[in-house]
This record gives structure tokens, C-alpha cells and sequence, in this order.
């Protein structure tokens, strides 16, 4: 495809031509086959966007954006900005779980297909918006990636609002999973307390029913993208990361090629779930490249869990049995013609996607049963 084709001459085209072009050598999937066949599936004039789970809101936002006329990268970073606002999205953003000294600390990165260009910020405070602030690095420097209070600073400076991200239900979490520590630390379990002024339970405000819920505990994330009638392809992952981590971890959503990638001429990846597993087989990155090479979106999100579960299996601590991890990773990948798929370690997850048809979520596939 050159540049002046779009993504419906594609779509009509339909084919061997238009595929070789884009490097995708395995030829048209159904769905893909369909939309080429009948202009349907949604409609060939419509964006395509997806996400995590989560991202419901965030595909409807950034599909109707671009039907408006935005790029790509403006509508999903304003799509996520919905998730990252959300005090009930214990994941992302306002309301995210904090590190182990309870303080939220943000990652995310942004990537614009047509340019290559990307931004990203981690280790952010008291901005709510991470996304967009990684958008502006991509739009305003010659940097990839601001940390720490730098990034802060640099949102700031750009006219992003301090703020306490910190909720109640978070803080109270947060306490809960302190006092659990309780046999290697000075936090005090409620049932190993030998004293407790005026029978309150010190210091939490949620009482006796607040301590016998879960401890939520999470890798969660959102990633979305989104791809227009030109093909042009954007991606971002937005995150509060690794709940109670260690002050300064940073995961795969704000590293370029681990937690996102867009390769214009293909497609785009992410990725949720346990991000050191998703560092350290270059994920995202390695998804885009197995479009690349004809596997179609599902198929390569299934070719790179595997081969996260391959590199984990070096480390026995992560693994349930011989051949399972005990721990979780959804990736989502969007081709450039419009198709894409989705996959985790074990069912039972679904993705948002949003086109021609609204809004909606589908299975991911699975790696295992
Ligand atoms: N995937 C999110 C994280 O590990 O921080």
C-alpha cells in the first residue's frame, strides 16, 4: 500500500496486493475476507479502536473522535483520560492502587503510527492524566520518556493540575494489605493485636467487615488503539501498575515496544497483565512483528504468550505447574486493514472494541484451557 491508498482502497482491493504490500504474507483472515467481500463488518468507513476490558468507554470515545475528524492518537488518549478519571478503576489513573508506601505512581506511553514518534512518562505523582502528559512529550520534545518528578515537572509545567490521587477506597486496600504483612513487618494483623484503644480498629476506617474483604491486588492496566480509513494506527497504555510495589518500579505500559508498539505499516500491540513478564520478552514489539509476518492478530497474540510462558519457565517461581504460569497476561493487537484479536494465558477475559457496529466486548482468545 502506498501512502496515498487508504484503508477502504484496501479494503477493496482486498488482497494478495494490498497484503504483500504490508508485509503480511499469510493472506486475509475471515473476518478480514468479509470486510472486503461485502463492506461490512461495521463499515469499511468506520475506525476501528480496542482495549483492555476496561476500556469500554474509552473505544466509543475515540471511534467517535476520529468520526469527527481527530487523529487516531487524540482520540484514544482523551478515551483512556475517561478510564484514568474514574475513582472506581482501582487500575488506572485517580482512585489507581498506590505503592508500598500508599502513594500512586502512574506509568504510560503514547505512539503515533504515522510519525513513529513516541512519548511516555513514568513514575509520575499527583497527575491524573498520564497519557496525555506522555502525549506531550511525543508533541513537544525530542525525548521519549520523562520519570519521575521530572515528568511531573513537566506536567506541570504544561498546565496539568496537582492533585491527590489517592481515594479512600485505595488508602483502605492499601491498609489492609499493610496489616497482612503483619509476620515480617510491625503492622499488626486484627487477630494478632493484643490491644485495640476504645475497641476501634486502629487506625482503619473501614472496621471488622473492611478487613474480611479481598485485598485487591492487581497488575491492571488499559490499553487502547485505534486505527482511521487511512490505516494510520495509534496506541497507548495507561497505568497505576503493580499495586503496592516497590517505590520506582516501573512495568511494560510506559516502555516503548513492551506495553505498546505501533509499526505504521502494519499494526499495533499491547499488552496488560504482569509487566515484568511482558518486559522481558519485548511484547508488544514482538506481536506487531509477528503480524508482520502473515500470523493474523489472534494468532500472534497466542504466538507471544507463548513465548512469555517459554522465557517464564526459567524462572519456577512463576510457574504453576510444568507448563502453566501462575500469573496473567492479556495482549491485544490491531492490524492496519482493521482486524484484530486478542489473547490471555486462561479464558474467560474479553476486549472492547468499538467500529462500524458500536461499542461492544468480544472473548479474548486463550493459551490455555
Ligand atoms: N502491566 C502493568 C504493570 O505491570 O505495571
Amino acid at each position: 500500500m502506498n501512502d496515498t491508498q487508504t484503508r477502504r482502497d484496501f479494503l477493496r482491493t482486498g488482497s494478495i496486493a494490498g497484503i504483500g504490500a504490508i508485509g503480511v504474507a499469510g493472506g486475509l483472515s475471515t473476518a478480514s475476507a468479509q470486510r472486503s467481500a461485502s463492506g461490512v463488518v461495521g463499515s469499511p468507513d468506520a475506525a476501528v479502536s480496542i482495549a483492555s476490558g476496561n476500556g469500554l468507554q474509552a473505544v466509543d470515545r475515540a471511534v467517535k473522535r476520529i468520526r469527527d475528524g481527530s487523529d487516531p492518537v487524540l482520540g484514544i488518549v482523551e478515551g483512556v483520560g475517561i478510564v484514568e478519571a474514574d475513582p472506581n478503576d482501582m487500575t488506572v489513573g485517580y482512585g489507581g492502587l498506590p505503592n508500598e508506601r500508599g502513594v500512586v505512581q502512574l506509568d504510560s506511553s503514547v505512539m503515533h503510527g504515522p510519525t513513529h514518534k513516541a512519548g511516555s512518562v513514568a513514575c509520575i505523582e499527583n497527575i491524573m492524566h498520564p497519557a496525555a502528559v506522555a502525549l506531550k512529550v511525543l508533541q513537544t520534545t525530542d525525548h521519549v520518556m520523562i520519570v519521575g518528578k521530572g515528568a511531573y515537572e513537566f506536567a506541570r509545567a504544561h498546565g496539568f493540575p496537582h492533585e491527590e490521587l489517592l481515594t479512600e477506597r485505595a488508602r483502605e486496600a492499601w491498609l489492609r494489605w499493610k496489616y497482612k504483612q503483619s509476620d515480617r513487618d510491625d503492622w499488626l494483623d486484627p487477630d494478632q493485636r493484643d490491644w485495640d484503644p476504645a475497641g476501634e480498629k486502629v487506625g482503619l476506617s473501614v472496621g471488622d467487615a473492611g478487613m474480611e474483604e479481598p485485598i485487591p491486588f492487581t497488575y491492571g492496566t488499559i490499553h487502547c488503539a485505534a486505527v482511521n480509513t487511512s490505516g494510520d494506527v495509534s496506541a497507548c497504555t495507561t497505568t497505576s501498575g503493580l499495586s503496592y510495589k516497590i517505590p520506582g518500579r516501573v512495568g511494560d505500559s510506559p516502555i516503548v515496544g513492551a506495553g505498546m508498539y505501533v509499526d505504521n505499516e502494519i499494526g499495533s500491540a499491547g499488552a496488560t497483565g504482569r509487566g515484568e513478564a511482558v518486559i522481558q520478552s519485548c511484547g508488544s514489539f514482538a506481536i506487531v512483528q509477528a503480524m508482520g509476518t502473515g500470523m493474523s492478530p489472534t494468532e500472534a497474540c497466542l504466538h507471544v504468550l507463548g513465548q512469555i510462558v517459554k522465557n517464564s519457565k526459567r524462572q519456577k517461581r512463576l510457574m504453576r505447574d510444568a507448563k502453566r504460569p501462575n500469573f496473567n497476561v492479556i495482549v491485544y493487537a490491531l492490524r492496519k486493514d482493521g482486524e484484530h484479536g486478542s489473547a490471555a494465558m486462561f479464558p474467560g477475559a474479553r476486549y472492547a472494541v468499538a467500529d462500524g457496529q458500536g461499542a461492544r466486548h468480544e472473548p479474548c482468545a486463550s493459551l490455555f484451557d
